[in-house]
């Protein structure tokens, strides 16, 4: 071998040496981070988390490490909880520790710590009380949106009723409809269900769930340092929600442009009140940046979520008949084949409020959970994780925590039932996560949930195309987010 090709060998072999080194320091950087597999150079540990099967990949290392571990997605740690206990007591118990929100690189080209959602510190604490007062204030969790969403309601039942019991594709169906009312909130109107600009952003919000949930994606929060110089497919979502800000930015022109602080129409113009009061204050957080970016957050989360769970929810229902037989029942028996469902009657359908809870559970929309990180030095479990360490609290884990369902994997309505057939509450229902970083739009999203199952089923019947054996609920892609399969279906009008 020449002199060069050992030398080069040598340099590798340092080189190497020097990067076990730093990955090793780092690990216990003043911490004592939890147990986890073996980190190797740049990888971390990708051998052992497959970026094509994240959720996967984690809970069979939870058989080995327990249910707090670490991992390294390429050379960043993240700690990560599983099961019911180890996510309460670190989103409830030490709620404030674990408020952060974690690293999400293939988002922070766009938000760069802006808006609700990705924002940290005294600027997230400030856009969320505001954003919880406005949406109280146009009606969230009241009589007024509520009015709202039967309304939209009843527009989605005359596009069904269009359809003539024909198969149909649901995504868009759902998705202008349920969109609509959280448009009414931000933007101060509905969209027309032709309009073509509506369909071009629900498609940009559709495809951008997906691109956040494709390999690409996990493989870009690895390696945002280097990738987000190079073309390729991972830069398909920056686009995307490029457009969409674009989009938002437009609409804050507008409502600028017809602006009466006397008035405000609308989450944008309570939002610019504040920027108004403001103005002399170069700190502010009500600024433009953060006004199109919120608005965006409530738009974005206040659709794909919902329209997913109502989507994910007819094919489970295709597929067990019996249960949408049962619901009918409830339907025909307190609100009957005329009245319009109100948010009043969930009290008196257990059975349908159980089995909406059991479509959410199933649905799981964000199985990893939403990273979160510690915003001070933390000890949890005997461990110290320095302030920043990044954390995954896995909601799906949770969602499947056998201590607290008994079919963890099955479609059981009687999850929430206790024994006389009463809705039964279960402590470990996070769909909306909990502690302080909570869904804003739990409230919205559980009247829309009820009062659209409930609309569509008591003027429909739901007919597959295929016996119900053979429909497959596996979800057509699972990474950040769970995506429901594509498939078509009859609303048969009643
Ligand atoms: C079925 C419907 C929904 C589900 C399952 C859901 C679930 C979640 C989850 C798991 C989080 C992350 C919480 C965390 O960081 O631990 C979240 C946050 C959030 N959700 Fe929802 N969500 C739904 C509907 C909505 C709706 C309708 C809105 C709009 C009003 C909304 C707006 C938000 C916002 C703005 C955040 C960020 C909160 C923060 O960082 O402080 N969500 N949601």
């Amino acid at each position: 071998m020449e002199v060069g090709g050992v030398f080069t060998i040598f340099l590798g072999l340092c080189l190497s040496c020097l990067l076990i080194l730093i990955a090793w320091k780092r690990r216990n950087k003043g911490g004592k981070l939890p147990p986890g597999p073996t980190p190797l150079p740049f990888v971390g540990n990708l051998w052992q988390v497959r970026i094509d099967a994240t959720f996967q990949s984690l809970m069979k290392l939870q058989k080995k490490y327990g249910s707090v571990f670490t991992v390294y997605l390429g050379p960043r740690p993240v700690v990560v909880l599983c099961g019911h206990e180890a996510v309460k007591e670190a989103l409830v118990d030490q709620a404030d520790d674990f408020s952060g929100r974690g690293e999400m690189p293939t988002l922070e080209r766009n938000f760069q710590g802006h808006g609700l959602a990705l924002s940290n510190g005294e600027r997230w604490k400030t856009l969320r009380r505001f954003s919880l007062t406005v949406l109280r204030n146009f009606g969230m969790g009241k009589r007024s949106i509520e009015e709202r969403i039967q309304e939209e309601a009843g527009y989605l039942l005359e596009e069904l009723r269009k359809t003539k019991g024909a198969p149909i594709e649901p995504t868009f169906y759902l998705s202008r409809t349920v969109s609509n009312v959280i448009s009414s909130v931000v933007f101060g109107s509905r969209f027309d269900y032709e309009d073509k600009q509506f369909l071009s952003l629900l498609r940009m919000i559709n495809e951008s769930f997906i691109e956040m949930s494709i390999p690409y994606a996990q493989l870009y929060d690895m390696y945002s340092g280097v990738l987000q110089y190079f073309p390729g497919r991972h830069n398909r979502l920056y686009y995307l929600i490029e457009d969409l800000k674009e989009f938002t930015a437009s609409r804050v022109k507008i409502n600028k442009a017809s602006f009466d602080p006397q008035n405000p129409r609308d989450f944008i113009d309570s939002f610019l009140i504040k920027m108004h009061q403001d103005k002399s204050d170069p700190h502010s957080e009500f600024n433009l940046k953060n006004l199109v970016l919120t608005t965006l957050n409530l738009f974005f989360a206040g659709t794909e979520t919902v329209s997913s769970t109502l989507r994910y929810g007819f094919l489970l229902l295709m597929k067990y008949p019996e249960v949408e037989a049962k619901i009918y029942e409830e339907i025909n028996q307190v609100i009957g084949p005329h009245r319009i469902p109100s948010v009043d009657d969930r009290v008196k359908m257990p059975y349908t409020d159980a089995v909406i809870h059991e479509i959410q559970r199933l649905t799981d929309i964000v199985p990893l959970g939403v990273p979160h990180n510690v915003i001070r030095d933390t000890h949890f479990r005997g461990y110290f994780l320095p302030k920043g360490t990044d954390v995954y609290p896995m909601i799906g884990s949770v969602l499947k925590d056998p201590k607290y369902f008994r079919y963890p994997d099955s479609f059981y309505p009687e999850h929430f039932l206790d024994e006389q057939g009463r809705f039964k509450k279960n402590e470990a229902f996070v769909v909306f996560s909990s502690g302080k970083r909570i869904c804003v739009g739990e409230a919205l999203a559980r009247m829309e949930l009820f009062l659209y199952f409930t609309s569509i089923l008591q003027n429909f019947s739901l007919r597959s195309l295929v016996p119900p054996a053979d429909i497959d609920i596996t979800p057509r892609i699972s990474g950040f987010g769970n995506i429901p399969p594509i498939y078509e279906l009859c609303f048969v009008p009643r």
